[in-house]
């Protein structure tokens, strides 16, 4: 009985090391035992979408896209602060997320970004109060036989494709079914939206936005009042005629930036810090393999530290041998290839490395930091996929 005290004891003395004590902040009320999260700092994002309506002003607003649980943050939180911070709508991928979004007592416009179906799913986004985007004139004839059904004008935002070549009606077809929209009463058309598919390309979104202002501009011509919108990041912050009506930013939220050319030209702070702690430590002398297959082994006596996150908390098997984490403010390299549960760091140098210690996997610590960007350059990935991948084991918290 003494023995087992004194273990849980030792282990909460563990997890206690350092400022934060995240396993008591878990925002969904609960505790976690196992060190590893990552925290949510929602004054970045706050000031991040501070920082992007300070390039989009006075003419447009800002739908912040929140969808895959807003990018690995945690979609309710961010969505509030988004809000909060004077985004005025949010964009989510299925009725799913935004159902998530309404019981947690969101009550600004959701639209739904993903092409809804079966159709008959239509009636669930009205349902719930979530604007469906219409990409076909198939989905836009189903809509309006529910707002009959229903005695409703049913608002829509319609895709274009222009050259995502995802989902979207054509340009002509677009054209065609503003028409129908604009004949019946059952819907009523509130915006219109494309996607650009490269956005530092400028010659290729150009284009895209030419086809896309025929097909507003006809819209106008009409007498349609609707909200236009194109604008990811990218074009966010490479190209102000995109701006329109609303600006649509994802990983800007999140501090993150699709490419790092653009860093200069807006103040953004990574919203995301991933952390874990050292569960244990051994000395090896030269020559030991370490980690599934061998992949690497000890060149001299070296410390192993061994952290609790592998690929089945997102830290991606491809980064085995490739990335590092901080501990005591130094780079540790991962060695050795990325199990499942656990990664092994060579601490040797790193300097008085204990058991318990904080190690950052993403983030700053001491005067260094390794962004999503370079943990993506060393997986050969975009910042998108890491962030995203992120899984549902990690807690989050907020700080
Ligand atoms: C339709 C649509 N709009 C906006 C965004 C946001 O893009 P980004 O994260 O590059 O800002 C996305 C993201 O994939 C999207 O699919």
């Amino acid at each position: 009985m003494k023995n087992k005290k004194q273990l849980l004891f030792r282990r909460s003395e563990i997890v206690c090391q350092g400022s934060a004590e995240p396993w008591r902040g878990h925002s969904d009320g609960g505790s976690f035992y196992r060190p590893t999260w990552a925290e949510i700092n929602l004054q970045n994002l706050k000031q991040n979408i501070k920082s992007i309506s300070g390039l989009v002003k006075p003419r447009a607003k800002i739908l912040a896209v929140v969808k895959a649980n807003a990018y690995g943050h945690m979609a309710l939180p961010c969505a509030k602060a988004a809000l909060a911070a004077g985004a005025s709508a949010l964009g989510v991928s299925s009725i799913e997320e935004g159902i998530t979004l309404r019981r947690g007592g969101i009550k600004a416009p959701i639209l739904i970004l993903g092409s809804i179906f079966p159709f008959v799913n239509l009636s669930l986004a009205v349902k719930n109060n979530l604007t469906p985007t219409i990409s076909s004139l198939q989905g836009l004839a189903e809509l309006a036989r529910i707002g009959a059904r229903l005695g409703k004008r049913l608002p829509f935002h319609l895709k274009v494709d222009t050259g995502m070549g995802r989902v979207g009606l054509t340009p002509s077809s677009a054209i065609s079914a503003i028409e129908k929209a604009a004949a019946r009463k059952e819907v009523s058309l509130e915006g219109i939206y494309t996607h650009f598919s490269s956005s530092l390309d400028r010659e290729f979104t150009d284009l895209q936005l030419e086809k896309f202002l025929a097909v507003t501009n006809f819209a106008k011509k009409l007498k349609l009042k609707f909200t236009a919108h194109a604008a990811n990041s990218g074009a966010l912050l490479t190209n102000k005629k995109t701006h329109l009506d609303m600006v649509r930013p994802g990983l800007a939220v999140y501090g993150l930036l699709p490419f790092e050319t653009e860093k200069q030209k807006i103040n953004l702070s990574p919203v995301l810090s991933w952390k874990t702690r050292v569960v244990f430590m051994k000395r090896v002398p030269a020559k030991t393999p370490i980690s599934y297959d061998r992949t690497f082994v000890t060149g001299r006596s070296s410390l192993i530290a061994t952290l609790p996150v592998g690929y089945a908390d997102g830290y991606l098997r491809s980064l085995s041998n490739k990335a590092e984490a901080l501990i005591n403010g130094r780079r540790c390299p991962v060695v050795g290839r990325v199990t499942m549960d656990m990664i092994m760091v060579d601490v040797t140098k790193a300097g008085g490395v204990s058991i318990g210690a904080e190690a950052v996997l993403l983030g700053a610590q001491g005067s260094d930091n390794i962004s999503v960007e370079e943990m993506a350059r060393w997986a050969n990935t975009i910042n998108y996929e890491i962030a995203c991948g992120i899984s549902a084991r990690v807690p989050r918290v907020i700080v």
